[in-house]
C-alpha cells in the first residue's frame, strides 16, 4: 500500500480584502462560528492571520498571536471538503516553522473537549493538556470547558 502524497499548499498572510470568504467559511465550520468582526479585530491587531491555498482555492486559514517567546493559536481551520486529507497537519508544520523563524519556543491553544479531530490532530503534533478553562465556549446548552494544550517547538 502505498503513503498518501502530502498535499501541495501556498500559505500567504491574510488581508482585509480576504475576510469576507473567511467570515464564510468559518460559518461553514462551526456551529458557533468567530463573525467578520474577530476576523478584522485579529488582522488590526497585528496577530498572524494565514490563508492555505490548494490549486488556487483557499482551504484552510488560521490566526495565531504572538506574545514574547510563546505563540496562542487562536483558530485553525480546514474547510469541511478538505478536511481529513493531509491540510491541517501540513499548515500545523508550516505554522511551526514560522514560529520558530520568529523566536517562538512554544505553542499554547485550545480545544473543545468534544472536538475529537482537532484533539486527534493536536495529539499526534505532540501537543500535551496543561489545563483547564472554565465555561470558556458557547455551547447548545450552556458553556463548555476548554482544554488548554501545549507544544514545545
Ligand atoms: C481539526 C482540523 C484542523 C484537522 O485538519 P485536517 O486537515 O482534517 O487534518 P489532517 O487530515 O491533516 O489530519 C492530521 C491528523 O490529525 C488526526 N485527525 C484529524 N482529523 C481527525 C478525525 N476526524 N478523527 C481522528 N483523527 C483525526 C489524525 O491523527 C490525522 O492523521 P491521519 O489522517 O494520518 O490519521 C480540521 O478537521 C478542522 O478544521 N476541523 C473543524 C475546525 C476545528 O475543529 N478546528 C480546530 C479548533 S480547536
Amino acid at each position: 500500500m502505498s503513503a498518501v502524497p502530502k498535499p501541495r499548499l501556498e500559505f500567504q498572510l491574510m488581508e482585509i480584502a480576504d475576510l469576507e470568504a473567511v467570515a464564510a467559511a468559518e460559518q461553514r465550520i462551526y456551529p458557533f462560528p468567530w463573525t467578520h468582526g474577530n476576523f478584522a479585530d485579529s488582522l488590526a491587531a497585528g496577530y498572524r492571520c494565514w490563508l492555505c491555498y490548494q490549486n488556487d482555492f483557499m482551504v484552510a486559514y488560521a490566526v495565531v498571536m504572538e506574545v514574547l517567546e510563546e505563540v496562542h493559536l487562536l483558530n485553525i481551520s480546514v474547510v469541511p471538503e478538505r478536511q481529513r486529507s493531509g491540510v491541517g497537519g501540513a499548515f500545523f508544520e508550516y505554522l511551526f516553522e514560522d514560529a520558530r523563524s520568529r523566536g517562538a519556543n512554544r505553542m499554547l491553544l485550545e480545544v473543545r473537549p468534544s472536538n475529537e479531530s482537532g484533539r486527534a490532530l493536536y495529539r499526534r503534533y505532540g501537543f500535551t493538556v496543561i489545563g483547564h478553562r472554565r465555561d470558556y465556549y458557547p455551547a447548545a446548552h450552556g458553556r463548555e470547558h476548554a482544554i488548554v494544550m501545549l507544544l514545545d517547538l
